[in-house]
């Protein structure tokens, strides 16, 4: 099994999700693990310790000097492979992120040898304030592997971003970290690697694989762009951002030196990555020419409009000037990938083709006209992946032919996956 000889340490806190607790604990043990649970006061008020005593075998471990438990802290850290927080609320995060140890689960984690996991779930006005975002970022940098939450219904009966990502996820995220080498599917993990600046002992180390990124810049275009037709009326497409910061999520965590150049999104930027805010393709193009003049590696994941209103109205164009029928005339806008793909000094190009009849054919045609080093194919007419879909499937070309079909997944697991394969093709200077 998996997680054969594991000791785990599972942290549980005061996270409406900590009842999905109950069911990692169950995986976990399922997959061969010895789990030690340490619930903060709040979390036993949600989900008693007898539960989770009755599941693992062991006593609940709550207060520091609490005589019931079987461990202490300290002993409880020297053992354990790995920690792993689930649900980890805003609150742990503060306390971790200023190393207090006030409680089983902050000095177990403040006194551990080994890495620390967590899954935050809590409101998502709370997740995306500026102190949590600055919170994980410090955590991260620190070594800390962070599971960042989806988007969805969340326990308050609002939507947004702030759900805990499903416990299977975790499950098979903690079967990765912990068996790098025996090939169970380090990919697609690529992006909990720990950040390339955090300290690692040796024992760290030996967990992760390097970090294939570092010291390489990616420029990465993302979302939809808007094309202005007079002061408040724009021409833009349904293009959502998801891959294309899924992306940069994966480059930055492989240890890349990220700048997402976004069209309008609703979707907060990943943690560590430098992004640009643009509209209109020109505004696009410009960034980019910027941008590019450092940059090792180059992917337009953007949908780029392709035309432009050739004459942009300077005030609100209404019916009782235009009658019955108004023409637009639209002029091409320029390629920006063809723009980088053709420059004299040009980085490693990667573009997508979104397409819905002859795919293969077309990809490789833009392959060539766009001079890419790769270019990674969506097929659009199939309903459950690509556009505003949280799923994708893809099939990768470069010069030579197939390199790889990325079946159906989360665009975060595909992103991680192109992440790889790009990276290790610049190393081999392709
Ligand atoms: O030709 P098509 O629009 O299908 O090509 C898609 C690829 O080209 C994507 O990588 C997209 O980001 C890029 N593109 C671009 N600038 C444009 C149009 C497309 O960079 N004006």
């Amino acid at each position: 099994m998996q997680l054969d000889n594991r000791k785990l340490v599972l942290g549980v806190t005061g996270s409406i999700a900590a009842y999905k607790a109950c069911e990692l604990l169950r995986l976990f043990v399922k997959g061969g693990a010895d789990v030690y649970v340490a619930e903060t006061e709040a979390a036993c008020r949600l989900v008693a310790p007898a539960t989770f005593e009755a599941l693992s075998g062991h006593k609940v471990s709550t207060e520091i000097f609490n005589e019931a438990s079987d461990i202490g802290h300290i002993e409880l850290s020297a053992h354990a492979d790995l920690i792993v927080i689930a649900p980890a609320s805003a609150q742990t995060i503060a306390k971790l992120a200023a190393g207090m140890a006030d409680n089983m689960l902050t000095a177990t984690v403040l006194a551990a040898p080994c890495r620390t996991v967590i899954a935050p779930a809590m409101n998502s006005r709370m997740y995306l304030n500026p102190a949590t975002q600055a919170n994980l970022e410090t955590l991260r940098k620190r070594g800390f592997i962070i599971i960042s939450p989806e988007e969805g219904e969340l326990a308050c009966g609002t939507q947004g971003v702030g759900r805990m990502r499903p416990v299977e996820d975790i499950y098979n995220i903690v079967c990765a970290l912990l068996n790098p080498r025996e090939g169970i599917a380090f990919a697609g993990f690529g992006q909990y690697l720990p950040s390339p600046e955090a300290p690692l002992s040796l024992a760290q180390t030996r967990l992760l694989p390097k970090a294939q990124g570092a010291g390489l810049k990616v420029v990465i275009t993302a979302g939809p762009t808007e094309e202005p037709i007079d002061p408040v009326r724009v021409i833009t497409n349904k293009s959502s951002g998801k891959m294309g910061y899924a992306l940069a999520e994966a480059a930055r965590a492989a240890g890349a030196d990220v700048t997402l150049i976004s069209g309008p999104t609703h979707l907060p930027c990943p943690q560590g990555v430098k992004r640009i805010n643009v509209r209109s393709a020109a505004d696009m193009l410009n960034a980019v020419k910027d941008q590019v003049t450092d940059a090792q590696v180059v992917i337009g994941c953007a949908a780029v409009s392709d035309y432009r209103l050739a004459y942009v109205y300077d005030k609100k164009i209404t019916k009782d000037e235009t009658g019955d029928s108004l023409t637009l005339t639209l002029i091409k806008n320029e390629d920006i990938i063809s723009y980088v793909g053709h420059l004299e000094k040009r980085p490693f190009t990667v573009g997508f083709a979104a397409e819905t009849d002859h795919a293969e054919e077309h990809a490789k045609e833009k392959l060539t006209r766009k001079n890419l080093d790769l270019i990674v194919l969506n097929d659009v007419s199939r309903q459950d992946i690509g556009f505003n879909s949280d799923d994708n499937a893809v099939s990768v070309f470069d010069r030579d032919g197939k390199v790889a079909d990325l079946d159906k997944a989360p665009k975060s697991v595909i992103a991680s996956r192109l992440v790889d394969l790009i990276f290790e093709a610049v190393r081999k200077g392709a």
